[in-house]
């Protein structure tokens, strides 16, 4: 690699997961990221071209070597966040979902007209993100255009890799009347306006942030906004992130209404596509199941949101081992942690109290459902690569090619709970160590498309 084609180079410890449940620890691995933020090779002592690169590196003064106790991370990916719901975190987590959505969030959300609100709440949620590790989000922001704006700008500023959707909700039997789209008409012709808008934008060229076409859920849409919304996701391209099947009275909302699934509903009206994800999920069927694979849509999977508010959980191994493209979402503020490393822990927590079950006054052999758990390794897939996939993006990975979305978890610092043992920790025990015991402290640096945002 010719000198003038590397931005910079950094040697040391990189844990990642290529596949599915794999976690490779590549101790002493050289990693180089080409001018346009692209990792351009990832290599390790014995290899060819190890030696040269470094060499190469080091002439440049482009050689970053980490520290003992420094491990570089894929960024991490969370598909699936409300940011006007910011403000709510921790708040009315007792509520039912539809209670909580007519009586405290449509509520908050509404105060997005004013765009100087948004962006004073907006500016910090894109921060606190960043500060956690979060190098790609899927956000929804609200109804308003300008604010949605403000949110896509404000990302694009802080240099998050980010896709933003203005929400589409006009349905009056559903959405209040201080709250909705004037009428179907007019929620398309923002989401147009909305999709040109963010493309546009001073300064997104290379698409750093994407427009997303958001129905805020079935329940929340008329027909005419569902079918104008497929339409314009078939025209476009573009993403698309919708709830589906999240909890019982939703799922039986749909079920009611169109006399099937909301996956089938949604496929009906064209908004299942390869740039679609799918919020919860939580009771999609095997054959629900069957028209997401074919479709090659994501799934974002929300741990610590289904735990309150889903009434279920996601059967995440059973839709791991089917091959569908999974990531992890926060689900701000229905799920009240804005990190994806706590939501790693929520999937193996979640899927390990789907695998045992948790009523003791049931047998052992009624209580939950055989085979369902899976580990931090999994949960770090969904967390980095997966939530990559779900989106369609070269993200999550250390691998050629790639986006160098990254993230340096430091271990040696003081006033933390994470603590490695050299003599007793190993491998990707460090890995799960850095799950369950990191937080935003020890996340020292990130990066977003080879350019550093929080140091
Ligand atoms: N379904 C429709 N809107 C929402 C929302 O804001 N949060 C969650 N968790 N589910 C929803
Ligand atoms: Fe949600």
């Amino acid at each position: 690699m010719k000198q003038e084609e590397l931005k910079f180079a950094i040697r040391g410890t990189l844990i990642h997961a290529p596949s599915t449940g794999d976690i490779e620890v590549l101790e002493n691995a050289l990693l180089a990221v080409d001018d346009g933020g692209r990792i351009a090779a990832v290599t390790g002592p014995g290899q060819p071209d190890y030696g040269k690169l470094e060499q190469t590196a080091r002439e440049a003064g482009k050689l970053e070597v980490l520290s003992a106790g420094e491990y570089l991370l894929p960024g991490l990916v969370d598909t699936h966040v409300h940011a006007p719901q910011w403000p709510q975190l921790g708040k009315a987590l007792d509520r039912p979902l539809d209670e909580w959505l007519r009586k405290y969030t449509f509520l908050l959300e509404a105060r997005y007209a004013d765009a100087e609100f948004a962006e004073r709440v907006y500016d910090n949620l894109v921060h606190t993100l960043i500060a956690n590790g979060t190098t790609t989000a899927m956000y929804y922001a609200t109804i308003h255009l300008e604010s949605s704006m403000r949110l896509a700008e404000i990302c694009l500023e802080q240099g998050q890799r980010a896709l933003v959707g203005k929400v589409a909700m006009d349905n009056p039997e559903q959405c209040p009347d201080y709250y909705r789209d004037a009428s179907a008409g007019q929620g398309l012709e923002d989401t147009g306006s909305f999709i040109e808008q963010v493309v546009g934008m001073p300064g997104n060229a290379d698409r750093l942030v994407l427009p997303v076409i958001t129905p805020r859920f079935i329940p929340a849409c008329t027909d005419e906004m569902l079918l104008g919304l497929g339409d314009l996701a078939q025209r476009t391209g573009c993403h698309v992130q919708t709830h589906c099947s999240e909890g019982d009275w939703e799922h039986a909302y749909v079920l009611e209404r169109y006399g099937k699934t909301d996956t089938l509903s949604l496929d009906g009206f064209g908004l299942l596509t390869p740039q679609t994800v799918l919020a919860h999920c939580d009771f999609i069927d095997d054959a629900d199941m069957g028209v997401i694979k074919g479709a090659e849509t994501g799934i974002a999977h929300c741990p610590l949101s289904n735990l309150y508010f889903a009434n279920a959980v996601f059967p995440a191994r059973k839709a791991l081992d089917r091959g569908l493209q999974v990531g992890l979402g926060t689900d701000i503020a229905a799920g009240a942690n804005p990190g994806i490393l706590h939501n790693c822990q929520m999937a193996v927590t979640a899927s390990r109290a789907l695998e045992d079950g948790v009523n003791p006054d049931l047998s052992a052999a009624d209580r939950g459902t055989a085979g369902a758990r899976i580990d931090f390794r999994e949960a770090f897939w969904m967390a980095t690569a997966g939530g990559g996939e779900a989106l369609g993006l070269k993200v999550g990975k250390f691998e050629r090619g790639y986006e160098f979305d990254a993230i340096i978890v430091d271990t040696e610092m003081s006033d933390s709970n994470l603590i490695i043992w050299e003599d007793m920790d190993e491998g990707d025990d460090i890995l799960q160590k850095i799950i369950y015991n990191a937080d935003r402290r020890n996340i020292k640096r990130v990066w977003v498309q080879g350019e550093q945002v929080k140091s």
